[in-house]
């Protein structure tokens, strides 16, 4: 039977509305940038307040507030905007579950996806020609959004271990060490280091006092790739971790983190993880555009893949897991 018009509008209008899903982003994103949720986090204010507030114009803020309370986000209460709906929780300074770092991290991140076309062609990140691939601001972004991201399912992530009573543990790539952390408040005998860059480590030095769990924590600064991993441990954590390097190097730090775990020691591996059609789930399938447009050679891999090298370097798989909202836990053991 041909479609009926009414089917064809409406397929019409799915057509649009994903294509043109950029403005909600593009609107959602401007504001994290000019700081607008953050303005008004202690309070409501007028339109020529936070023109003030944020040197913009009165012209273009109108249009964002107004947009944003289309959205949602803002409510607009005689003559004053506030914080209204997801941004009330999500996203008022110094709420427990802020997400405001991940989505500044997105900030830089539009910046790049709006290039997708040059990436696609090249086969290249986008860069700005003569900048570092992150200013300071952008890497503190980057590593606190991981940990808004995180909180929850770092819990869920100890869940699914189940391992019994675990000494000592290494989560390498850290970043603000937030499972790291989760597996320390479960395992109170437990003491751990995080393995990341020297800026980054600042960061997680920050996270862990957060935590109280300073004593507890020891760092090991420097590259993945070079840098002694010490142990042996007991677990050790590859967290968010191999979508950034090509298979070569993922094979490397599988053995390298085999290497250094104790007779018994698990690998616990986490990533969005494609079905072997490569396609499957969306997000997945999505999030290699995000490394194409970020990284040399990163991109999501398949659960099969992953567990090929857990096997080369000399681990067996013991379970499958799902985090969050659409991340893979994988988790391996080493021989007694
Ligand atoms: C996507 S973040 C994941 C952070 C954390 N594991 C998590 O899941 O929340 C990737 C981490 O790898 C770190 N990293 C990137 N290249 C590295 C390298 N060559 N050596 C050590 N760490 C590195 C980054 O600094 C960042 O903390």
């Amino acid at each position: 039977m041909p479609p009926t018009h009414g089917d064809l509008q409406a397929r019409r209008t799915q057509l649009s509305d994903m294509a043109n899903g950029y403005r909600t982003s593009a609107t959602i994103l401007a504001a994290i940038e000019l700081g607008v949720f953050s303005a008004l986090s202690d309070r409501p204010k007028t339109m020529p307040e936070l023109a003030a507030d944020l040197a913009c114009s009165e012209r273009g803020l109108r249009g964002l507030l107004d947009a944003l309370v289309g959205l949602d986000l803002l409510v607009l209460d005689d003559g004053r905007y506030g914080l209204h709906g997801l941004a009330d929780e999500f996203l008022r300074d110094g709420s427990p579950l802020y997400m405001g770092d991940i989505l500044e991290h997105g900030v830089s991140l539009l910046k790049r996806w709006a290039h997708l076309a040059d990436a696609v062609r090249t086969g290249k990140p986008i860069r700005e020609a003569g900048k570092p691939k992150r200013t300071a601001d952008e890497l503190r972004a980057f590593i606190l959004g991981m940990q808004n991201i995180a909180v929850k399912s770092a819990e869920q992530m100890v869940e699914f271990l189940d391992l019994g009573p675990v000494k000592r543990v290494l989560d390498v790539g850290g970043g603000p060490g937030t499972y790291l952390h989760a597996v320390l408040r479960a395992q109170p005998n437990a003491t751990g280091s995080v393995l990341d860059l020297p800026d980054v480590i600042r960061i997680a030095r920050e996270q862990t006092e957060k935590e109280g769990l300073t004593d507890r924590v020891s760092y090991i600064e420097g590259s993945m790739f070079d840098v002694d991993y010490g142990g042996p441990w007991d677990l050790v954590i590859l967290s968010n971790i191999i979508h950034s390097w090509d298979e070569s190097a993922n094979a490397q730090l599988f053995a390298r983190s085999s290497s250094s775990l104790a007779p018994g020691g698990f690998l616990l591996v986490k990533d969005f993880f494609l079905e072997s059609n490569r396609t499957t789930p969306p997000d997945a399938a999505l999030f290699t555009l995000n490394m194409l447009v970020g990284t040399e050679a990163g991109r999501s891999y398949s659960w099969q893949e992953c567990e090929d090298w857990l096997t080369s370097a000399g681990l067996k798989l013991i379970r499958r897991g799902k985090v969050g909202i659409s991340s893979g836990l994988l988790l391996a053991q080493k021989a007694k």
